[in-house]
């Protein structure tokens, strides 16, 4: 099922997520992740997090495919669910990338982050892993991350560019900006 995607302006986004409790059976895990693919998808997006579908649950979902399909690098497309997630650790340079977020819509920065990092998450079961990530999937675990701490990839941006973005992010708050894919209107 595809769901509305919040946008910027909507209060959940600035929230720090909760925690997922496995032993809770109100939400069914495994088809939240799917709909948040397939909401993903049909979006083009190649991660969204559970705020963006006006739930504050530290999980996202990444898929990071679309980069690769004329890459030559080596480097292997990750497909993944990640619950709890902790950064332990922020590794290698300093490395700018043009970013997009399904809930800042029509706008694009480059945004600087870590190449990789060093990752705590459980599945959809629970289980546990500690796991390193770089290049591509680092960047797109660290845009989601923030989302879990109600960040979005704006406030990586200087205030001089925040400042010049301000109208634009006002009309995506007020929905004069909208995208091609679902959006949860703000409440006024
Ligand atoms: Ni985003």
């Amino acid at each position: 099922m595809i769901l509305p995607i919040t946008v910027y302006g909507n209060p959940i986004l600035r929230k720090v997520a909760e925690p997922v409790d496995f032993e809770k059976r109100e939400i069914n895990l495994s088809e939240l992740v799917d709909n948040m693919f397939e909401t993903m998808y049909q979006a083009n997006g190649v991660g969204l997090a559970a705020p963006q579908v006006n739930l504050s649950l530290a999980l996202f979902v990444v898929d990071t495919a679309p980069f690769f399909e004329e890459d030559k690098s080596g480097e292997k497309p990750l497909k993944k669910a990640f619950f709890n997630p902790e950064v332990l650790e922020f590794m290698g340079e300093n490395t700018p990338f043009n970013e997009g977020c399904l809930s800042v819509p029509t706008i694009n920065e480059d945004v600087v982050r870590k190449e990789g990092v060093r990752l705590y998450y459980q599945d959809v079961e629970g289980n546990e892993f500690e796991e390193e990530f770089h290049g591509k999937a680092a960047r797109v675990i660290q845009h989601e991350y923030d989302h879990l701490l109600g960040k979005t990839f704006v406030d990586r941006l200087s205030p001089l560019k925040r400042t010049l973005l301000k109208s634009k992010l006002n009309e995506i708050a007020v929905g004069k900006r909208v995208p091609s894919y679902r959006v949860r209107p703000n409440k006024k």
